[in-house]
């Protein structure tokens, strides 16, 4: 099969090429997924499971996308709950082979079904922007209607959908970024804007939750700004500053089916709106991933035309 892959830590995605690879076998309750569309996180190059296994042992060469939408073509030993043609989008596991080639096994428990009214590239956009969002909004930050948020990089790949979901969930949004991220964040949600390089990230007073996807001085501003039981959300490592009296958490995204599916519901009925930039196909994609200029958006690689 056809699939990019990296070699060089050192590299990064400057190392990619686009080469033949075996195609993958199912294990005990995996599935085999031809995979339509797959998303790409930039920064996973700088993750250890891209290069190293569970034992840390070399993985290389390895595929690198971890986000997929596709059509499940075979099943491993035991699996339930899918069955073969059947339509799927879901989040593949960090340390084996990901998305950015034509099929990927993955364990079934890691998908769930993709609506027929729903593109590929669409669910391929969801997995882990959404779910990140969704984990760090209630799960971790047990966000409530009433409560103000501070969500950072608000015109983001992740930043979009916390600003959306947190406003359904009735909270007030108060997004941050690039000046020329203003419009998009109000348009996806946020009541109010911050420019972080020109406006006075203090001035906004307190808020219950922070939802942190940029780390550094401007975690530490936030902290400081959290009141009393409120909540720091960081999803860029370790948390560097913490609450005066309130939770700071950091978390890495998880794969959940019953998640997913409250997320592609949102999408079909409107109440969800994806935020896809550049899309190209698996020929092109290395261009894509190597973007000359800023992105905009969730890069999207559409593996079968
Ligand atoms: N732990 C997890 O499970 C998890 C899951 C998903 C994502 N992440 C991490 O979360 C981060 C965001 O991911 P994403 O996909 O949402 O990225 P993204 O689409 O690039 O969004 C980040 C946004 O924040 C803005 N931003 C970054 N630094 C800024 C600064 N100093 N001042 C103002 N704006 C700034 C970016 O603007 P520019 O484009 O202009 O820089 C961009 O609009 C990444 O580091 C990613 O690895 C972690």
């Amino acid at each position: 099969m056809k699939a990019i892959v990296v070699t060089n830590q050192a590299a990064g995605t400057a190392g990619m090429t686009l080469t033949e690879r075996p195609e993958p076998l199912a294990a005990i309750n995996d599935v085999i997924v031809q995979i339509h569309a797959s998303g790409f996180v930039p920064t996973e190059m700088e993750w250890p499971s891209t290069w190293a296994d569970r034992a840390g042992r070399d993985k290389t060469p390895s595929i690198p996308g971890h986000e997929l939408a596709g059509v499940v073509t075979a099943l491993g030993y035991g699996t339930t709950g899918l069955s073969v043609g059947q339509r799927v989008f879901g989040l593949a596991d960090w340390h084996r082979d990901g998305t950015l080639a034509q099929y990927v096994a993955i364990e079934a428990r890691n998908l769930a079904p993709l609506p027929g009214d729903v593109d590929f590239t669409v669910g391929a956009s969801l997995p882990i922007s959404g779910l990140t969002a969704w984990q760090g909004l209630f799960q971790h930050g047990r966000l409530q209607a009433g409560q103000t948020i501070l969500a950072h990089g608000a015109a983001g790949a992740v930043g979009t959908m916390v600003t959306q979901l947190a406003r359904e969930a009735g909270a007030y949004v108060i997004g941050t970024g690039r000046a020329a991220d203003r419009e998009k964040a109000l348009d996806f949600g946020a009541h109010e804007f911050v420019d972080l390089a020109n406006d006075t990230l203090k001035d906004i007073g307190g808020v219950d939750l922070v939802f942190d996807v940029i780390g550094g001085d401007v975690q530490k501003q936030s902290a400081a700004l959290i009141k009393p039981g409120g909540t720091l959300v960081s999803v860029v490592g370790p948390v560097e500053a913490r609450p005066a009296d309130g939770l700071a958490i950091d978390f890495v995204v998880e794969a959940d089916r019953a998640q997913l599916g409250e997320i592609v519901q949102r999408v079909r009925d409107g109440r969800l709106r994806t935020n896809i930039g550049d899309i190209a196909s698996l020929d092109d994609a290395i261009g894509a991933l190597n973007p000359t200029t800023r992105r905009r958006g969730k890069t999207v690689i559409r593996v079968l035309p």
